[in-house]
């Protein structure tokens, strides 16, 4: 809280958003990038014109809530800027620093120690000459905690996704995928098979169905079933034991993506695996540092050391792309050892103090909240033009958080994704709920004045 700027007074807010809606011609809250995906026509350029064209009518009328700046470290509060040049300062529920370690003194400090031993750059990919010693034993620490020794890293989580997927996977195999699954395994997916099945989120019978009518008709291929531990848009998590026995039942292997609770869920950090009693126990576990871990950067990790070393030369962005700098390495140990000590401990209940508080006072207030308590917290706004009045009127009044509209989720059920972090207090979490609140109900008078 020592940092806690102020916020913009709501009235004027309120005053200017009036102002823009009664000049506006509403251009700003219809149709969405799906609309520009496909579009006739040679010139390849023009397509991306008639994008930007919509976007900058957003941008300008202030409903453009994407490719923000953040002006200092992303802290429980923070200053972002808008394309347009707005600069709004509050509180901060758009990054994705669930312990709060990126100024952690030790995690700083071994960031420098690397850098003044390896300089700041990584040389090669991990097939060649990119791992420095401290990259074998990340895979090694990284191994312990999910108790699933055989890691391989990636430069991001989303090359991590899509290489393990794409890298195992080839044409004639067959992928069982939740509908709802990130962009990086849906896009794995589409890149090495067209045999993928897609499951309703979160339905166990309906893999059940598709597992069992695959292996049916075609007995001689490999099937790779795809699940996440905590769902990006929905805070929520599968049964990971029935898929892994039924993966298992019907000669297929299992994936879980754990980029959003491996350290900041279960109480030795070891996330929903943990939780679900399963760590160890799943067939490969993919995820992500860049969320609880302070760095950029992924791992696949199984029991085989055959799939590892197959992955590292048949996952491209493994192959053809450079490797996690020895920087970001060192932080990535840093941040493990943190996770996996007391004080990693102590922040996740911090961290689920925030989380319940947040939920608690959205949901006394009457407004939807998805999902179970993880650092993700779902609200539900409703239809893509309230919601990106409402996104706009919460940051005139100091809520930083992150609007997701169609296409990244179903039509009209437009949310904000808050992301919690440990260095939030519940009376911070408080305030949040009560400016989401007030803002909706701005929002809903100004969108029925329009
Ligand atoms: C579930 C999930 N998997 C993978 C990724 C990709 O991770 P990264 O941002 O580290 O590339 C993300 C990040 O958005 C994610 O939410």
């Amino acid at each position: 809280m020592d940092d806690l700027l102020e916020p913009a007074a709501p009235e004027a807010a309120t005053m200017a958003a009036a102002g823009d809606a009664a000049t506006s011609d509403g251009a700003e809250l219809r149709g969405s990038s799906f609309d520009y995906l496909t579009q006739p026509g040679t010139d390849l350029a023009a397509k991306a014109q008639a994008f930007h064209a919509w976007a900058q009518t957003r941008v300008r009328r202030g409903v453009f809530p994407y490719a923000k700046r953040l002006g200092g470290r992303p802290g429980a509060t923070a200053e972002l800027t808008l394309l347009d040049g707005q600069r709004h300062a509050g509180l901060n529920f758009s990054s994705q620093e669930y312990l709060s370690l990126a100024r952690h003194p030790q995690v700083c400090a071994a960031a420098q120690a690397a850098m003044e031993r390896y300089g700041v750059h990584s040389a090669g990919s991990t097939a060649l000459a990119g791992n420095v010693e401290e990259t074998v034993a990340l895979e090694q620490e990284l191994g312990a905690l999910l108790r699933t020794p055989e890691v391989l890293l990636f430069p991001t989580g989303w090359a991590a996704g899509f290489g393990a997927i794409k890298g195992l996977v080839r044409e004639s195999d067959h992928i069982i995928i939740d509908q709802l699954a990130h962009n990086c395994l849906h896009e794995g997916a589409r890149a090495a098979t067209p045999n993928i099945h897609l499951h309703r989120h979160l339905d166990v019978d309906h893999a059940e169905r598709l597992l069992k009518r695959v292996r049916q008709r075609d007995p001689h291929n490999g099937i790779l079933v795809v699940t996440e531990g905590c769902f990006s848009m929905d805070a929520d998590a599968p049964d990971i034991a029935r898929l892994q026995a039924l993966a298992r039942a019907h000669g297929a292997l299992l994936m879980v993506d754990v980029a959003h609770d491996l350290g900041s869920l279960g109480a030795g950090g070891g996330g929903q695996l943990e939780l679900q009693g399963l760590l160890g126990q799943v067939d490969l576990v993919m995820g992500s540092f860049s969320k609880t871990f302070a760095s950029n950067g992924g791992f696949v990790a199984s029991h085989d050391p055959a799939i590892k070393e197959y992955l590292r030369f048949y996952a491209a962005p493994n192959t053809f792309s450079n490797a996690l700098s020895p920087v970001q390495v060192a932080v990535v140990r840093a941040c493990l050892k943190l996770v996996r000590s007391e004080e990693g401990a102590q922040r996740r209940g911090q961290l689920m103090q925030a989380i319940l508080a947040l939920r608690g006072a959205l949901t006394a207030q009457g407004i939807t909240v998805l999902g179970q308590p993880s650092p993700i917290v779902p609200v539900m706004l409703g239809p893509d033009a309230l919601a990106r009045i409402a996104c706009r009127e919460m940051a005139q009044a100091g809520l930083l958080a992150n609007l997701v509209e169609y296409p990244a989720v179903s039509l009209n059920s437009a949310r904000l994704r808050m992301q919690v972090m440990a260095d939030h207090t519940p009376a911070l979490a408080r305030t949040a709920a009560g400016i989401v609140a007030e803002s909706l109900s701005r929002a809903r008078v100004l969108t029925s004045l329009s």
